[in-house]
């Protein structure tokens, strides 16, 4: 385990378990389980900064189990309460109480799943230029980030390492997984998106986007895996500072970002060590968005 002087969770390390790290999780592969850690890592400009964000995982972790619960939706969780963990994993109990879960080790369907509600990102940039998004017409007048007069499924492939996830269209992802689960994960996926971002715009957070990813279960039907509407899967836009036309600020990075800008980072590796009330404040924004989304309090 690496913790940084602020006590957060630099990289999670468990000797004897074969472990795959992203940008901000590290998972264990326990043979039919997963353990999911949520460290405290940030990045921004797709740089992991040298210092982390104290509860930001924690936070992150929360969130996920709120949504899933929320959505209702058949899932990949197995259990967040370290006391029901695998033997091997209990002298870590501490480092991982709040900040990880269990899950099934499901087949993943290799396609990320995204809705959209608000034309942004890629999807505003190939609008702006053909009129379309994923190829499929739209009409004329959108702005960027306007709502769109329909949430839109926008798959892409899963890349490799390396490789960029490449948008595809309806039809090619029936071709990829079959018609009848193509029509699953589209449904699946708007009208999951549907609700949480509904619940989410009643407490003063855009979802302008997110991504899905599903398994499959022996019965062939749809699982809801991975992390599940957190900022790091998500577009999240504070209500109070949405204007159509420019470029939303993020819910959670706008502040760390302004702050790297106002100091000339130039968005190359390695990033510059935050100021304390620079994490400070950041961590506030975190707990703030779980405990707005969520209606509970963090701690
Ligand atoms: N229940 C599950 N069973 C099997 N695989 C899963 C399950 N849930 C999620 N996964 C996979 O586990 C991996 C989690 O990786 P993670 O999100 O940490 O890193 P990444 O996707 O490679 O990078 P990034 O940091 O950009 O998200 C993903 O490949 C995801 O598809
Ligand atoms: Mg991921």
């Amino acid at each position: 385990m690496k913790y940084d002087k602020n006590h957060a969770l630099l990289e999670c390390s468990i000797p004897g378990i074969p472990q795959k790290s992203g940008k901000v999780r590290d998972v264990f592969d326990l043979g039919d389980k997963l353990l999911m850690v949520v460290t405290d890592r940030i990045s921004a400009f797709d740089v992991i900064l040298p210092c982390g964000v104290p509860d930001k995982g924690r936070v992150l972790n929360r969130l996920s189990l709120f949504w899933l619960d929320f959505l209702g939706f058949k899932n990949h969780l197995a259990t967040a309460d370290v006391s029901e963990y695998p033997e091997v994993l209990r002298p870590y109990a501490d480092d991982l109480r709040g900040r990880s879960m269990l899950v099934k080790k499901v087949d993943m369907v290799p396609v990320e799943c995204i809705a959209r509600g608000y034309l942004t990102g890629s999807g505003w940039k190939e609008y702006s230029k053909s009129q379309t998004v994923n190829g499929e017409k739209l009409r004329v007048g959108y702005q960027n980030a306007s709502k769109l007069d329909e949430v839109l499924f926008t798959p892409t492939t899963k890349a490799a390492i390396g490789e960029h996830d490449e948008a595809i269209d309806f039809a090619r992802t029936a071709e990829l997984v079959g018609e009848q689960t193509a029509k699953a994960l589209r449904d699946a996926t708007v009208g999951l998106y549907k609700k949480a971002s509904e619940h989410a715009r009643q407490h003063g957070i855009i979802i302008a986007d997110t991504k899905f990813e599903f398994g499959k279960d022996a019965d062939g039907s749809l699982i809801l895996a991975d992390e599940v509407l957190t900022p790091d899967s998500s577009r999240f836009w504070p209500v109070s500072s949405y204007r159509v036309g420019s470029n939303p600020p993020s819910l959670d990075k706008q502040y760390v970002r302004d702050w790297l800008d106002s100091v000339g980072f130039n968005h190359q590796p390695p990033g510059p060590v935050l100021p304390d009330e620079v994490i400070a404040r950041t961590r506030e924004i975190y707990v703030k968005a779980y405990e707005d989304l969520s209606g509970l309090k963090f701690d």
